[in-house]
């Protein structure tokens, strides 16, 4: 499996590489920001590559057939019923779910979103003026469970509910049980369901839309995190909804967002078009290095969440460290950049470490862990 091709991204103005704590220097290990190291899918690169070589870089336009292609590829990926005519181009996703809300709920109102939460989800809601109810997912031994008890309260007077679906950084997959209970909590309730589903694609088990047990659940889509195409900034909402779909698109259109980004769609269509391929490799070779930390960590007082999904990996030191603090001392000495659990609103010490590159660093940041001040680790 070592056919696997990094790209060198120091001195590209890449944050991931370019942006990382001011107390590490040296030989610093950069396995933070959610984008994988991997080269791009090579049509994408190939398809990019002739287009700016015609020298036209001006406005482009989202064409029926992008539509066409993303629905046909979720239709039969995961039995969704997405409606080609339903989808509004929408910039980034963090965009497209503060779009959502604008649309579906009024200031003050309250919104239910888990914790850990990758964070501009979060403030999506806060600063937008409405009210972020946290539900804390369970942490029960090394996996997450969704506390139903909880959330059976809270959907009494709120107004929508967040799905980070898979969800990052616990790596949680909701089963479609889960999903069953909350859309039935939602319809009781009149509470709108809003999904972000960007990590869709990078699921190890099956994976279940809200949207094919509730059609006016509002799905963001993305190719970004499925295809490395993180730079393109563009997303895909679908509602089902006419009123609201119309609501939302009278608020773009405040912001006179024509969606003109020529060389997004050609890189996402040339995606959806030929990277299955590409993606069942990366994925495969992801899989594996996430085995390898298991395997390695086992030997260790830090605790592996089991994730379902994503490309970054969610560990638990707090056997080892009273607070977060501790850990990113810990970190810094062991020149480690991963992102801290402050980061995403959890006050245990955790870390979530993006393995979507070559094995050998992956070694390296087991090595680097087992150096981890406290951190006990038996070598074979
Ligand atoms: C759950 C989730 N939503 C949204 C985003 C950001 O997507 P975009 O860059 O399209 O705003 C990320 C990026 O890590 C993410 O993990």
């Amino acid at each position: 499996m070592s056919n696997i091709e990094l790209v060198e991204r120091m001195g590209l103005n890449s944050v991931k590489y370019e942006k990382v704590d001011p107390r590490m220097s040296g030989d610093i290990l950069r396995m933070s920001v959610a984008e994988m190291d991997y080269q791009v899918c090579p049509q994408v690169r190939d398809a990019l590559i002739k287009r700016i070589e015609t020298g036209f870089l001006g406005y482009g336009r989202p064409y029926p057939s992008l539509y066409q292609v993303i629905a046909d590829w979720y239709n039969t990926h995961y039995q969704m019923t997405l409606n080609p005519n339903h989808f509004i181009t929408t910039p980034s996703v963090n965009v497209a779910v503060a779009l959502s809300i604008l649309a579906t709920t009024k200031p003050k109102d309250k919104i239910i979103l888990h914790t850990p939460v990758y964070m501009p989800l979060a403030k999506a809601i806060t600063e937008n003026d409405r009210e972020w109810v946290k539900s804390p997912l369970k942490l029960v031994d090394t996996h997450y469970e969704v506390d139903f008890e909880l959330l059976g309260e809270q959907m009494k007077d709120a107004s929508a509910i967040l799905l980070c679906s898979p969800h990052n950084p616990t790596g949680m997959v909701f089963s479609k049980e889960d999903l069953v209970k909350i859309v039935e909590m939602s319809r009781a309730n009149h509470v709108q369901i809003i999904s972000d589903e960007i990590h869709a694609d990078w699921t190890y088990c099956p994976f279940t839309s809200v949207q094919t047990l509730d059609e006016n659940a509002i799905v963001i889509l993305s190719a970004s995190k499925t295809f490395n195409l993180q730079s393109f900034q563009t997303s895909f909402t679908h509602i089902e909804q006419m009123d609201i779909r119309q609501k939302f698109q009278k608020i773009l259109d405040g912001f006179q967002y024509k969606a003109l980004n020529s060389l997004a769609y050609l890189a996402i269509e040339t995606a959806y078009i030929h990277g299955d391929e590409w993606l069942k490799k990366h994925k495969g070779y992801t899989f594996n290095n996430m085995l390898l930390i298991k395997n390695q960590l086992q030997k260790s007082n830090v605790k592996v969440i089991e994730n379902d999904s994503l490309f970054m990996m969610w560990l638990d030191f707090s056997n080892i460290y009273t607070d977060v603090a501790q850990l990113e001392e810990a970190l810094i000495e062991v020149n480690l950049a991963v992102n801290t659990s402050t980061m995403f609103a959890e006050s245990r010490p955790m870390i979530r470490i993006n393995v979507a590159t070559d094995t050998q660093t992956v070694m390296e940041a087991v090595r680097r862990i087992s150096h981890m001040p406290k951190v006990m680790y038996e070598v074979d």
